[in-house]
């Protein structure tokens, strides 16, 4: 990897920290920065586009307030809240999250504490602490790789850990919620991915007739009725259902990743 001149590094970061100070965009979960807000926010914010999590995460925030509020919900009032930002599997590790750090007695402060917990990887653990905590690492999404590599600090061919390495080198040490927020907002409105022509590295598959829309309509029904069968399912979801089988794939998934379970009367239901 290329050696960047400190002199480079630092231009660098003057040039968006200045366009930040007149242009940082104003979201909610910056407003309070508590751990429990950041979880929240970075859960919902994993493939869900800012605008949408914006009401969302405001809602949630009013109904669970806190850890342990989240901790003591049962799934179905997480899911119902959860309507709309989709990858429902999200609502239950969060939930499931809230659990297991009352648990440990303390918010996890360490990359390899928060990736024990589920649906928390390399990315989202890093911003967490990079956003509660104002941790000196870094973190990498679509927006801050666009950055980079427009900037001319990164090529569009590099592997995860070689950005992760630029990252680390670039970060504006002691300032390191600012510079990544800065980061995000400059890619999301300057360097946007029509004025670069850089492209992300996955894009999502279509949605409109896919396993994933069934999946997310059957949790839809579930989490406003009680339980109901197959048959009733398949009468109820509003998307185009070819046959029962594909409704049979998408319930044993459901029940494998412990979003919904079967009933000794063959119904189908939300777990607790
Ligand atoms: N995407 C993921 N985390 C984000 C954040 N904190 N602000 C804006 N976009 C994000």
């Amino acid at each position: 990897m290329k050696n960047f001149h400190p002199d480079k590094i630092r231009a660098f970061q003057d040039e968006i920290m200045e366009w930040w100070e007149e242009n940082a965009r104003d979201l909610p979960w910056r407003r309070d920065t508590s751990p429990y807000n950041v979880l929240v926010s970075e859960m919902m914010l994993q493939q869900t586009q800012v605008c949408r999590v914006i009401p969302k995460f405001l809602e949630f925030i009013d109904v669970f307030p806190t850890l342990e509020s989240l901790g003591d919900a049962d799934i179905k009032s997480v899911l119902q809240l959860w309507s709309g930002l989709g990858y429902n599997r999200r609502a239950l590790w969060l939930r499931d999250a809230a659990r297991a750090i009352i648990e440990r007695g303390g918010f996890p402060e360490e990359v390899e504490e928060l990736e024990e917990l589920k649906g928390i990887g390399p990315y989202t653990s890093r911003s967490i602490l990079i956003f509660a905590f104002n941790k000196d690492i870094a973190t990498i999404d679509t927006n801050i790789r666009r950055v980079f590599i427009a900037s001319g600090f990164a090529d569009e061919c590099m592997t995860k850990s070689e950005l992760q390495e630029v990252g680390e080198r670039l970060l504006l040490r002691g300032r390191s919620r600012d510079w990544h927020n800065a980061l995000m907002d400059y890619g999301s409105d300057v360097l946007t991915s029509a004025a670069t022509g850089v492209r992300a590295v996955s894009q999502q598959t279509q949605y409109e007739g896919s396993s994933r829309q069934l999946r997310g309509a059957v949790v839809r029904i579930l989490s406003e009725s009680h339980p109901l069968t197959i048959q009733e399912l398949a009468d109820n979801v509003d998307c185009d259902l070819r046959n029962l089988d594909d409704l049979r794939k998408g319930l044993a998934a459901l029940i494998d990743e412990g979003l919904v379970e079967k009933t000794s009367e063959e119904c189908f239901r939300i777990p607790r």
